[in-house]
């Protein structure tokens, strides 16, 4: 607490609400006693104004473009990390030493296989079906598999189910795209790192030997770094709130892979690929660009705003780069959709309306070039981001269950529909 306490006045009622500090950014108005003082709920249906938490996990500073991992700059952990040093940070809160970085790769490399009848769960899907909906299905019903790992209030249980999702998801995904183009399921080898057996799986065929590209391994792995955690947004708020009420981990993060695969949120990545493929050339450009800004429409720039960076997304920044080691590595330097890209941030940068609302690149911006450069199709790009996400939603899931101040999550509303009314019989209506 700070010693500090917010006024609130309603009707004849005056109420002093204590006001909490965190170690950076805003401080925050505790309102918890608010109805039972004055009768009165708040009112924030987007959550613009709402903490839901105290987290030591990520921090996002939207106005600077500042995002911090355990207090790791971003930028930092993307240049010198790999993405398991990456998940043991979000997990323990430090970065492991040379031991136990050891210990947690081998941990999470002899977790990647899945039970062998999750493959049957496949085949039960028509093969266009979107990938997103086939992990939907598979992540949920890992808890069918792994009864050993439900017990929530466990610390045990619950560190052996979060090391069995980030070893998971990789072979799931992978599965999921196979499955999607007709070819045969790959195992995990367990002398790859993490990046490099995710590429095989996906892109190896029994046909022939497969070596993975170093330079588009590590492009992976910085991607799922990228990707890892958030701070509260749409999916991890989700996992929050479906584990509130003690649901099992795979069930919590099945609805966090649901939340994400909307286009507002995680499904951003694959709809700002196909809106890039819908411009064109650089001379369609303007079009879209009056209609983005065209209230009457409800066409939005994909890729572009987000509801905390005001500033550029600093992601976006180390995607571009990531973008551009691809894209010279595979020899695509003239890719017209990065062109198409370049030049359509050149001009939402220096338009008024972007400047005014604030509307910067976020990281789904670049994500889908590199992607596609990589050999993925549109519909695997959000069954990506829910892979890295993975980590970020255990991590936020285990300070949920950690945290003292937990109870099930359940928002009040402000009523706008009929009073009491009574039943009129169907021969009066
Ligand atoms: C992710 O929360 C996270 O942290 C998410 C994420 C993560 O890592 O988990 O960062 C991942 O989801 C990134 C965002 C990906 N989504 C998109 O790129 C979709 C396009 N962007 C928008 O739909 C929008 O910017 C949101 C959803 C991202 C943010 O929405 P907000 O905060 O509710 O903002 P808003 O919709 O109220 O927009 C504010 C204004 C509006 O105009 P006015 O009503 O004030 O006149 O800006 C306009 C909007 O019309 N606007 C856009 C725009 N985004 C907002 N106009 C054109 N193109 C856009 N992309």
């Amino acid at each position: 607490m700070t010693g500090k306490s917010a006024v609130v006045t309603v009707d004849d009622k005056t109420v002093e609400l204590p006001v909490r500090s965190g170690s950076i950014g805003p401080d925050v108005v505790d309102i918890g006693t608010l109805y039972k003082q004055t009768g009165q709920f708040t009112y924030d249906p987007g959550f613009t104004s709402t903490a839901s938490c105290e987290s030591k996990i990520t921090y996002i500073d939207g106005d600077q473009g500042i995002l911090l991992h355990r207090g790791y700059p971003i930028e930092q952990l993307a240049e010198h990390g790999d993405f398991l040093e990456v998940c043991y940070l979000l997990l323990y809160g430090e970065l492991p030493t040379k031991a136990q970085k050891v210990d947690f790769d081998y941990r999470v490399t002899h977790h990647t296989m899945v039970h062998e009848q999750m493959s049957r769960f496949f085949t039960g899907f028509r093969r266009d079906a979107h990938p997103m909906a086939v992990m939907c299905g598979c992540v949920g019903a890992l808890s069918a598999f792994y009864h050993d790992s439900t017990d929530i209030t466990d610390p045990h249980q619950r560190m052996v189910a979060s090391l069995r999702m980030i070893a998971k998801m990789p072979t799931l995904a992978a599965m999921a795209y196979k499955y999607h183009i007709g070819q045969p399921f790959v195992y995990p080898k367990n002398d790859l790192d993490y990046a490099s057996n995710f590429l095989r799986m996906c892109f190896a065929v029994p046909c022939e030997e497969y070596t993975v590209n170093p330079v588009l391994a590590r492009a992976m792995d910085r991607i799922f770094i990228l990707h890892a955690d958030h701070e509260q947004n749409a999916s991890t708020s989700t996992v929050r709130l479906a584990g509130s009420s003690g649901a099992n981990p795979f069930a919590c993060i099945a609805a966090g892979i649901a939340c994400l695969w909307g286009p507002a949120h995680g499904g951003a990545n694959e709809a700002a690929l196909n809106m890039l493929a819908e411009i064109g050339s650089v001379d369609r450009i303007p079009e879209f660009i009056a209609r983005a800004k065209d209230k009457n429409d409800p066409f939005r720039l994909m890729g572009f705003g987000h509801r905390v960076y005001k500033n550029y997304d600093p992601r976006a920044k180390i995607m571009q780069k990531t973008t551009h080691e691809v894209l010279a590595e595979l020899g695509h330097k003239d890719d017209p959709l990065l062109d198409v890209a370049m030049e359509l941030e050149r001009i939402a940068l220096t338009d008024s309306y972007f400047i005014e609302k604030k509307l910067y690149p976020n990281i789904d911006f670049y994500s889908g070039i590199t992607l596609k450069a990589l050999g993925f199709p549109t519909t695997m790009f959000t069954v990506l981001f829910a892979l890295a996400r993975t980590v970020g939603w255990i991590a936020q899931w285990n300070e949920m269950i950690e945290d003292p101040e937990q109870r099930i999550g359940r928002p009040r509303q402000l009523y706008i529909g009929e009073p009491e009314r009574d039943y009129v019989p169907v021969s009066k209506r």
